[in-house]
């Protein structure tokens, strides 16, 4: 016979405030003294109110060697479950660092795999917080086979469902390859450390010494390695992006990104005397994003890496784009390794998950020099061409100013398919720069001139009637129109209306061989 309810029901209650504890009140005290929040704490801040459903609360490790077996605790060292964010479905992992230091173990591995499965095939979004020491060192190879299961999961939930990973302790080892195959990386300061090295082994090894912050901190991946999308000042602020990012995408590859009501732009530049008429002067394309998309909308991505291009989710008429624009307030918003790489990551992102482009061009070309050539420009560079090219959903490209060259065409030009391409009055789109190409056409002639600088300006004057206005381009079908900045919001805004339901695809192939 079974005990009465009233036992039955306060044996739960026990076992599950003794899940509540995780490591125990000492480590949840240890956990804050280091300013950090508990793995629950975090996910009650995280989801709506009282919407977190756990699994797999019960279960522990199985191994017993190096003094495991004093260290088990239900749930072992990661609390999964789903809930919603803003009423949308979410499923979650948080890495519980009171238990072994969050290690990751046989049973994390199958908790996360379980919740990443269920998320994968019901098209929900997966949110990652890590807080780990690393592998699981007592055991062994189950450990490793078990991150190994996770890299597999990961890399098939890829442009399936959005995968975030937020980062809210020490990631190290092998471990950083989980986040590093997700989506979107968000750092906390202070807090939050990523490398596959550690600076003991790197000054064993190299002799250089570096700390935990200079190496693998937010500030040196978001800024330097590229490795983090998006850096919060603390914990709550990375949960806010965390829900704001969500906000922009869909729950999977075969939905819509959330519509929300339109707003009116909030930025207050005049559009159509923002572009300066001399080239050489620079002016922020953040004004440009601001005048046209909706209220506040624009979330930028990266914002910190590789600033002569700029990349982010923004809203017109409520509904999601992704924008990718050159910046002129840096390198003249010239193409180098780490831009290249961003807008073509950035691209493919909104690819996988039916998101419409739109690119705003003012771009001189790619960077000049053997750093560049030899950190591989080229391979690099190519990865733009290769993402416009592939990108199915809608594309529409705005040429500001300069649209020279290589980075006219790989800047979503038309014959890379891109949909519409408008033109504001002050573009330029020519293969080089007027002065560069009377340079190269007129070398001898110049070398042989009596007034060398005098022949250069009236060449270059001729050029620039030539290309220095969108009108030879218009004349060909190589743009489709010539607006004036003031009308770009309401150009798009129909243009993206009429692309709505676009069908493209490409040749069938088991995959391309995109050049990484
Ligand atoms: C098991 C570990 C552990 C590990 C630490 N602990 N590292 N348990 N496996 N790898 C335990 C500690 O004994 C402690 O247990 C608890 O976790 C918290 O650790 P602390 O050192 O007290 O925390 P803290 O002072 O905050 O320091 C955090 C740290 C440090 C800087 C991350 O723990 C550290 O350097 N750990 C080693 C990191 C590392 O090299 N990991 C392996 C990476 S290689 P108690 O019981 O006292 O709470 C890797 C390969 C993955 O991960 C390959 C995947 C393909």
């Amino acid at each position: 016979m079974n005990p009465p309810e009233a036992e039955l029901r306060a044996e739960l209650l026990q076992r599950r405030e003794a899940v509540r504890q995780g490591g125990g009140a000492k480590r949840i005290e240890t956990q804050h003294g280091k300013g950090k929040l508990t793995a629950r704490e975090r996910i009650d801040r995280l989801l709506d109110t009282g919407s977190f459903q756990e699994v797999d609360p019960y279960i522990t490790h199985r191994h017993t060697a190096f003094g495991l077996d004093e260290k088990r605790f239900p749930g072992d060292s990661v609390v999964v479950g789903f809930g919603t964010i803003d009423g949308r479905r979410v499923a979650l992992a948080a890495q519980d660092f009171t238990v072994v230091g969050g290690s990751f173990s046989e049973v994390q591995s199958q908790k996360v795999c379980k919740i990443l499965d269920l998320a994968m095939g019901s098209g929900v979004p997966s949110v990652f917080l890590n807080d780990s020491v690393g592998a699981r060192i007592q055991e062994g190879v189950w450990s490793l086979a078990g991150y190994s299961e996770l890299f597999w999961r990961n890399t098939q939930a890829s442009g399936v469902i959005p995968q975030i990973s937020v980062m809210l302790g020490p990631c190290a080892g092998g471990s950083v390859y989980s986040p590093g195959l997700t989506d979107f990386i968000i750092m906390t300061e202070g807090i939050s450390h990523m490398f596959i090295t550690g600076p003991e082994v790197i000054k064993t090894v190299t002799g250089e010494e570096v700390d935990f912050e200079t190496l693998g901190g937010a500030q040196a991946h978001a800024a330097t390695s590229g490795v983090a999308h998006f850096v919060a000042p603390d914990e709550d602020g990375a949960l806010d992006l965390t829900r704001r990012l969500l906000s922009y995408l869909p729950s999977n590859n075969v939905e819509s990104p959330p519509a929300a009501a339109p707003a009116a732009p909030a930025g207050n530049a005049d559009l159509d005397s923002l572009v300066p008429p001399d080239g050489a002067i620079a002016y922020d394309i953040h004004h440009a994003i601001t005048g046209v998309f909706d209220g506040d909308s624009f979330f930028e991505v990266h914002a910190a890496y590789a600033p002569n291009a700029v990349v982010g989710f923004g809203r017109l008429d409520g509904a999601v784009v992704g924008v990718v624009g050159n910046q002129p307030t840096h390198l003249a918003g010239v193409l180098d390794i780490d831009a290249s790489d961003k807008i073509a990551r950035f691209v493919r992102f909104c690819d996988c998950y039916n998101i419409p482009l739109i690119t705003f061009v003012d771009c001189p070309g790619f960077m000049p020099g053997s750093r560049q050539e030899h950190g591989g420009i080229i391979r690099h560079g190519a990865k733009i061409v290769y993402a416009y090219s592939e990108a199915t959903v809608p594309k529409v490209a705005v040429i500001t100013r300069k649209a020279y060259g290589g980075a006219y065409i790989v800047m979503s030009s038309k014959y890379i398919r891109t949909d519409l391409v408008y033109a504001w009055p002050t573009a330029e789109i020519a293969v080089m720069g007027a002065e560069g190409a009377v340079n190269i056409l007129y070398r001898k002639q110049l070398q042989e001139a009596k007034d060398a600088a005098k022949m250069r300006a009236e060449l270059a004057s001729q050029f620039r009637a030539e290309f220095g206005s969108p009108y030879a381009a218009a004349a060909s079908g190589h743009v489709d129109d010539v607006i004036l900045p003031s009308e770009t919001r309401g150009k798009l805004a129909a243009a993206l209306r009429f692309l709505r339901d676009k069908q493209a695809s490409l040749p069938p192939k088991k995959h391309g061989n995109m050049p990484l």
